[in-house]
């Protein structure tokens, strides 16, 4: 039977994972948050691989705060670069394949085309190039390594837009969405059965992968999206990224082309407006359990 640590486990992605996992029998599963197994640890890192035979590691541990990283550098590099660093060194000695995922925004955003794992990355913020340093660890350091790049990860887990957007359709009766950054909406549940079968189908060929729904969308028309399928009357207001200044650059254009996955893994990618439907319906009922 396979061994298979989950770290940063009561994350979005982990959470995702735990529900995707029920329905493998085959993997044993270790999960782990950050008061658990911290990656910024090495010493604890390295004893917790001391301990059994781990076959693979899903690194699901990040900073993921966009805006707050650019004030938090030491914070952010830590965790994305150094933690990744500790993982990549403990997988080479245990023998370990990792699986990391990425982001979209370790591009610039300045092409019109979708970005392809060979194009050349460019990270405008200080999320993004501590991210890319945490891919040019595991490059550096393994060879047997899956990096996936995903972008605008939602689900009913964890912060992320579409609850946002729930949520402020709740309390306000008006809104400004962002409509000038291109990018597809990603289901975290699609992320994590991806990952699982990478590791089911004992994939070899290792790399970078981008993986991402299908279609392409903007902010705005993502909230309509959802607010139309939610039915939630509101006044939404399309706006410009000037219009709407953050304390970190977005890419403008962050479109991932995820034919290289969709061949290696032969998998079906699904259209974005078709898995919110799906979200939306498991984050309701996932409230009503919660009450
Ligand atoms: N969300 C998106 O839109 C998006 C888009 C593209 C790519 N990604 C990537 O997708 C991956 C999963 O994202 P997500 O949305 O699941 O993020 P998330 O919900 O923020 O989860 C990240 C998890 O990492 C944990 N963590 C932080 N520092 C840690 C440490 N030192 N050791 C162990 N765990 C630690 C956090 O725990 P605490 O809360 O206890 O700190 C949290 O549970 C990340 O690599 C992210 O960069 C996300």
């Amino acid at each position: 039977m396979k061994t298979v640590l989950v770290t940063g486990a009561d994350g979005q992605l982990g959470k995702c994972i735990k529900d995707v996992a029920k329905s493998t029998e085959k993997i044993q599963f270790i999960y782990t948050n950050s008061s658990e197994l911290d990656i910024t640890n090495k010493a604890s890192v390295f004893s917790f691989f001391a301990d059994e035979k781990i076959d693979y590691c899903i690194n699901c541990a990040a900073y993921t705060a966009v805006d707050k990283a650019e004030s938090e550098i030491e914070k952010a590099t830590k965790i994305n670069a150094d933690g990744v660093q500790n993982l990549a060194e403990i997988c080479k000695e245990t023998e370990t394949i990792l699986i990391h995922i990425s982001t979209d925004f370790v591009f610039d955003g300045t092409k019109n085309t979708p970005y392809l794992e060979t194009n050349k990355t460019n990270p405008k913020g200080v999320y993004g190039s501590t991210k890319l340093q945490g891919e040019e660890a595991i490059k550096n350091v393994l060879k047997k390594y899956f990096i996936i790049r995903t972008s605008w990860l939602y689900s009913e887990y964890g912060s992320n837009f579409m609850k946002t957007m729930l949520k402020l359709g709740k309390d306000k009766n008006k809104l400004s969405v962002v409509n000038d950054q291109k990018g597809t909406p990603t289901y975290a549940v699609d992320l994590a059965k991806v990952i699982l079968k990478i590791i089911e189908t004992n994939s070899n060929n290792f790399g970078i992968y981008h993986y991402s729904n299908k279609g392409v969308t903007t902010w705005y028309e993502f909230a309509q999206e959802i607010f139309k399928e939610s039915k939630i009357p509101i006044d939404l207001k399309s706006v410009t990224t000037e219009e709407y200044p953050t304390a970190a650059e977005r890419p403008k254009y962050s479109v991932l082309d995820s034919s290289k996955i969709k061949n290696d893994l032969q998998i079906e990618i699904h259209f974005w407006k078709k898995n919110l439907k799906k979200a939306l319906q498991n984050f309701s009922k996932y409230e009503k359990n919660q009450k």
